[in-house]
Parts: C-alpha cells; sequence; structure tokens
C-alpha cells in the first residue's frame, strides 16, 4: 500500500450548480429563466427532460446536505440562481429566493461543510436575455448588482465567492454554436459577449472588495488539455492559435490586462469597444484571490485545411483509448500540464479545482452502484494534483463534480456525473461505490493506493 499526503487543510469538495439541481422553477416567486424557457422548447433537450424538478434540492437541501456531511465532504460549490433572487433581473427583489440561500448556507456552516458559491452559472432572467443578455454592455451592471446584493446579504457567512462559472461556454455555446440558450450563432455580433462576461466578473470583484476586505474573490473558468496533433510546425502554431481562442482569451485580460493578440486585432471587437476599452481593462484586471480550474479532457489541434478557420480540434483515437459516456478522452496528464501552465504563464496563481469528474452509465444492482470507472477517473486525477503540487503549483482544493447525478444541460437526466445516483421518480439517493471511496479520501486527507 502506498500513501500520498495533501497538504493541511486541503479542501475536498464537491460542485453542482443552481439549474442542474434545484428544480422549483415556477416555486416561490422565482422568475423566469433563459434555461427555462429554452428546455420547454421542444427538441432543444436530448432525452426531452427539463430542468423543472430535476434533484428537486430546492425541498431536500437539507437531506443532501446531511448525506454530504456523512460522507465527510468538506466543502461545497453550489450556485445561486439569479431569477431567484430577482424575477425580472433588476427592481424588486424576491425575499424567498434569497432565504433559500440563507437557509442553504446556514445548513452547510452548522454541518462544517465549506460554502463555495458561483453567482452566474448560465441561468440568467429570461427578461434579461430577451432584453439582449450578453450582447448589451448593461447586463454586466446588472449582474453585478444581484450579486453586490447576495455578497451583503451572506458575506458575513461566506468567506469564498466565484463570480462567474465558465464564461467561455457561455460565449462559444450560447452565442456562437447556437446549442445554449438564446441559441446564436452570430460570428460578429458575438465578439463582444467575452467583453461584457469578464466585465461583470470584474464589477463583482470590485463590488465584493468594498463590501469586506475580508472576502476571498475568483473567477472559473472552462479548459482543457489542448495539443498539436503531430510534431508539425503548423499543427503547433495552429494548437498556439486555439489557445488564444479558447482559454487565454478569459485568463490574459484578467491576469494581464489585455488581450490575446488574435482577439484583440479583430476589426469589429476593436470598433464595438472603442468607447470603454481602458477603462474597462482595470475593471477586469482586477486582483482576485484564486483561479478556478474545471477540467474534463483534453483536444488535439491540426493545421487548418479550409481558409479563414486558423484550427481544427480534433479528438485522439488510437488502440484502447477510454471515452466517459459523454465521448470525453479520459487524458489525466492534461490536467499536469495544464496547471504547470497556468502556473508559468499566469504568475503561479492560487487555484482550485472547482470541477473533474465523469459521466458513466451507472446502474443499480441489488441498491448499489458499482461504478469503478468514475474511481479510476478521480484517482488518476487526483495523482495529477499531487504531483502539479510537488512540483510547485498553488493547489488549494478540489471539488468533483458532481455531488449527485443532474440535469446536463442539452443532454438532459440522461448523463449521470454524480458521486450520489439519483433515482429521478422516487428522489432517492444513493450513494455510489465512488461516494464511499471519495469519502475516506476527504475524511483522512490521503489518496490511499492498494499495490
Ligand atoms: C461543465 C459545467 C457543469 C457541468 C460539467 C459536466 O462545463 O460547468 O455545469 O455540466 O461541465
Amino acid at each position: 500500500m502506498k500513501e500520498i499526503k495533501f497538504p493541511e487543510g486541503f479542501l475536498w469538495g464537491t460542485a453542482t450548480s443552481s439549474y442542474q439541481i434545484e428544480g422549483a422553477w415556477n416555486e416561490d416567486g422565482k422568475g423566469l429563466s433563459n434555461w427555462d424557457v429554452f428546455s420547454h422548447k421542444k427538441g432543444k433537450i436530448k432525452d426531452g427532460t427539463t430542468g423543472d424538478i430535476a434533484c428537486d434540492h430546492y425541498h431536500r437541501y437539507k437531506e443532501d446536505i446531511k448525506l454530504m456531511k456523512e460522507l465527510g465532504y468538506k466543502a461545497y460549490r453550489f450556485s445561486i440562481s439569479w431569477p431567484r433572487i430577482f424575477p425580472d433581473g433588476k427592481g424588486k427583489l424576491n425575499e424567498k429566493g434569497l432565504d433559500f440561500y440563507k437557509n442553504l448556507v446556514d445548513e452547510l456552516l452548522n454541518n462544517d461543510i465549506v460554502p463555495f458559491p458561483t453567482l452566474y452559472h448560465w441561468d440568467m432572467p429570461y427578461s434579461i436575455e430577451k432584453q439582449g443578455g450578453w450582447y448589451k454592455r448593461e447586463t454586466a451592471f446588472l449582474l453585478s448588482d444581484y450579486a453586490e446584493k447576495v455578497i451583503m446579504t451572506l458575506g458575513d457567512r461566506v468567506t469564498n465567492w466565484i463570480t462567474l462559472n465558465e464564461p467561455i461556454v457561455v460565449y462559444l455555446l450560447a452565442h456562437l454554436f447556437g446549442q445554449h440558450p438564446p441559441a446564436h450563432k452570430k460570428f460578429i455580433r458575438s465578439l463582444v459577449v467575452p467583453h461584457h462576461l469578464l466585465l461583470s466578473h470584474g464589477l463583482i470583484v470590485q463590488r465584493a472588495r468594498a463590501i469586506s476586505s475580508k472576502l476571498k474573490i475568483g473567477i472559473t473558468n472552462a479548459f482543457m488539455g489542448i495539443y498539436p496533433g503531430t510534431n508539425d510546425e503548423e499543427d503547433i502554431i495552429a494548437a498556439d492559435k486555439m489557445k488564444n481562442y479558447t482559454y487565454r482569451l478569459f485568463m490574459d485580460p484578467i491576469f494581464k490586462g489585455k488581450y490575446p493578440e488574435n482577439f484583440a486585432k479583430n476589426f469589429f471587437f476593436k470598433l464595438k469597444l472603442k468607447k470603454f476599452y481602458e477603462e474597462d481593462i482595470k475593471i477586469i484586471s482586477e486582483k482576485i484571490d484564486f483561479l478556478g480550474v474545471n477540467y474534463y479532457t483534453r483536444l488535439l489541434v491540426r493545421k487548418p485545411s479550409i481558409p479563414f478557420i486558423k484550427f481544427m480540434p480534433i479528438k485522439a483515437k488510437y488502440p484502447g483509448i477510454r471515452n466517459t459516456d459523454m465521448g470525453w478522452e479520459v487524458y489525466p496528464e492534461g490536467l499536469y500540464d495544464l496547471l504547470i501552465d497556468i502556473k508559468k504563464e499566469y504568475n503561479n496563481p492560487i487555484i482550485y479545482i472547482t470541477e473533474n469528474g465523469a459521466a458513466y452509465k451507472d446502474k443499480v444492482v441489488n441498491g448499489e452502484v458499482d461504478d469503478k470507472e468514475r474511481i479510476e477517473y478521480i484517482k488518476e486525477h487526483i495523482l495529477m494534483l499531487d504531483k502539479a503540487i510537488k512540483d510547485g503549483v498553488n493547489l488549494k482544493g478540489y471539488f468533483v463534480w458532481s455531488f449527485m447525478d443532474n440535469f446536463e444541460w442539452t443532454e438532459g437526466l440522461s448523463k449521470r456525473f454524480g458521486l450520489v445516483y439519483v433515482d429521478y421518480p422516487t428522489q432517492k439517493r444513493i450513494v455510489k461505490r465512488s461516494g464511499y471511496w471519495y469519502s475516506e479520501i476527504a475524511k483522512s486527507n490521503k489518496l490511499i493506493l492498494e499495490e
């Protein structure tokens, strides 16, 4: 047996988000969200489900937190639903919505679980989307008004705050590839979307600082391992370009106070933002306390074979490749490489892995779920954390996506990422084998490898 010890105070947690677990979509004064409207449209969600009920966590949060406590998970990353608090995105506040999160936080604290709320995990009031959503600069200010109210209310009890979850997904999937609401494919119009998202992030950081100097505030970005498909010079260049258009787009403005070269050169981008650029970039690059890293898989990049395209992402294919139920390649080394890259490129920030995990086709047999593959996936990634810490990465915690099975966006309820299985018809929770296994790590702060 080999034991791998983690630094004292390393935070072992799990993650979820509001639309994916809460349900209660039209209760207690909550406003309609972009995802409520989208998931109700025919054909948008692959299995025809919605988040109307999801895990019914809104009504079951106490029992869910009790389970977390029993399992010894130390921290919980959840998100706050903007339309639950401001049904129209602005104006009248819905006290009952705020009460839900007050109670949730109290319940977590009473159970010694560290709350890690995200202020924006993709669900926005539908009225804001209708008024132009992320195309409009005003949305950045509205999101930060809502966030300020939440931080003012909970900031005496909650220290760690995440402004946005994966803004790149909001840009690419919602505005460029037409997959998430508002499901647009607007190449030019969407160029301002990253900027407005980043602006809202910066504004929230500023507001939080004004509320209390004790708060720790960061952002969660999505990352993938990005590797050249071959050793060809052109593939290497293509991979570097892809980094500019993906994660550097949401990292450089915050950490370096500028956009990556290729993006900043875009004529339309410059034209639209000319007036505000200097003043905004100062807000965006406001110092943060930590970076949230979400990592699942990697992609290979080839040189483009069509004009105007700068790079071509492809999936790895080789004998013995392991893919999860999302079709994502299991590539733990990518997490290590990424952490080392971030350390070098962004001056060794404090990092939490705010999401990592895998979907598999779990089955309940005799009341149990034996999910060996998920244990392997998580174990292999945790080994990379250890390696990265030993190489000087400033890593403070790890959150498995997800605490329980939930509504996986356009995949609906069909993809299961949880450490806890949810039987949707009865809403029964069944801890998977991985859930018990992770519990040992969280409780002992050690990974034990059987040889
Ligand atoms: C991430 C999202 C999270 C979840 C996982 C599987 O991109 O942040 O909500 O859907 O993927």
